[in-house]
């Protein structure tokens, strides 16, 4: 079980997204990075570390010049300028020079912590990356936006940098827990919303399997999520037009995320944001009510949250949130709709009364 994704700009390839059922082929992926004169150091969360830091360790010692570590405490609250402080003091205690490389171990929070400290240690540094979430191995490894939180704001500071592999484990899905797992499948979900209707009916025709993680098909759901992200991504490599399309669900999931303080996952609250996009498209006659019905019915069947209790959150609070997103544009908001079923498209049209009631959509 083996899959290669090349994404490319402007025809140059960039970078490879391999996608594997075990650590045992990165020794050879890195190969082709040419480590074996280079330093590397495996960022990581506790939490992964506890599980995967010793047997990479063991894995890479002998292919690279050194190898060293770097443990942070798992959770978005890492996710800062201090911990990026920290790393950049333990590359240079270890004199790490631009040549050297970082290995990112984990999920997004690491991929995106590891991504931006590699944008800007000694003006940039090649980094890989090892996600180990669902969420990042099909959304946040890809695309090369880094970052870390600052004060309550997520994402504040951040670089555009692209990993030089994307290595891909699946085997290591088998230790992510079933509401990380269920998060992952609301990025999944959004994808064929999207962008592709025959992805969508696939997810929908396999629900048991894919609750079960069930090898192969998780490796044909991932793959292919990589495939509709890397399409997207080559066409728009810095956000500045059809890019902002995987931003369907993610106006009002931020909004919700922020009023819940982070009390629910990333992709729980895009799952919540992508039922009422696909509320507001259905009452804009962009797609059918049925339609609606089916994805409501397909989140269910596939265990992934798609509403919130109404004495949970303050609508009005979400919606203020919403007028703070950085994805206000000079005053309009880029609301993304579905044209239909696998079609998105950027709207600049939406009134705060249709997101209101899109809102009281997903409220129970
Ligand atoms: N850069 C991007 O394009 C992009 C896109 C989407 C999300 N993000 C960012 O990603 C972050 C969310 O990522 P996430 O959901 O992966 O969160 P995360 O990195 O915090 O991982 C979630 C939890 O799962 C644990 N974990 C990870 N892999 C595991 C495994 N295999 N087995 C057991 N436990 C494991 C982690 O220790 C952590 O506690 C957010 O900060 C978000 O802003 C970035
Ligand atoms: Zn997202």
């Amino acid at each position: 079980m083996s899959t290669r994704i090349t994404l490319h700009n402007d025809k140059k390839s960039i970078y490879d997204i391999c996608i594997e059922s075990s650590f045992d082929n990165l020794p050879r992926e890195l190969g082709q990075l040419d480590i074996s004169r280079r330093r590397l150091c495996i960022v990581s969360d506790s939490a992964v570390a506890g599980l995967y830091l010793n047997e990479l360790e063991a894995l890479l010692t002998s292919c690279a010049r050194e190898v060293i570590s770097f443990v942070f405490p798992a959770g978005e609250e890492s996710k800062t300028l201090d911990t990026v402080r920290e790393l950049y003091e333990h590359l240079i205690l270890h004199q790490f020079d631009r040549k050297d490389l970082l290995i990112a171990l984990g999920g997004g929070v690491t991929g995106d912590l590891a991504g931006f400290a590699a944008a800007t240690y000694l003006r940039g540094i090649e980094f890989v990356q090892v996600p180990t979430t669902l969420l990042a191995q099909v959304d946040s490894s890809i695309g090369g936006k880094t970052g870390v939180d600052f004060s309550s704001y997520k994402n504040m500071v951040g670089a555009f940098h692209n990993p030089s592999l994307v290595y891909i484990n699946l085997s290591v899905l088998s230790t992510l827990s079933e509401r990380q797992y269920l998060s992952g499948l609301g990025e999944i979900v959004k994808y064929g919303l999207i962008n592709d209707p025959s992805y969508y009916d696939w997810i929908s025709c396999h629900i048991e399997e894919i609750r079960r993680r069930d090898p192969g098909t998780c490796e044909e759901m991932i793959s292919g999520s990589c495939h509709i992200k890397q399409g997207i991504v080559e066409e728009d490599w810095k956000e500045q037009g059809e890019r902002a399309l995987l931003n369907f669900g993610h106006t009002l999931g931020h909004a919700i995320e922020k009023e819940m303080k982070f009390a629910l996952l990333h992709g729980e609250c895009v799952a919540i944001g992508s039922m009422a996009a696909a509320w507001l498209s259905c009452r804009r006659n962009l797609i059918s009510e049925e339609d609606v019905h089916a994805l409501r019915a397909l989140f269910d069947s596939l265990g992934v949250p798609r509403s919130l209790k109404a004495d949970e959150i303050d609508p009005k609070a979400v919606l203020n949130a919403v007028k703070h997103d950085k994805k206000m544009d000079a005053g309009s908001i880029r609301f993304i709709l579905l044209g239909r079923i696998g079609q998105a498209y950027i709207e600049t049209s939406v009134t705060e009364k249709e997101l209101e009631d899109a809102l009281s959509a997903v409220l129970d």
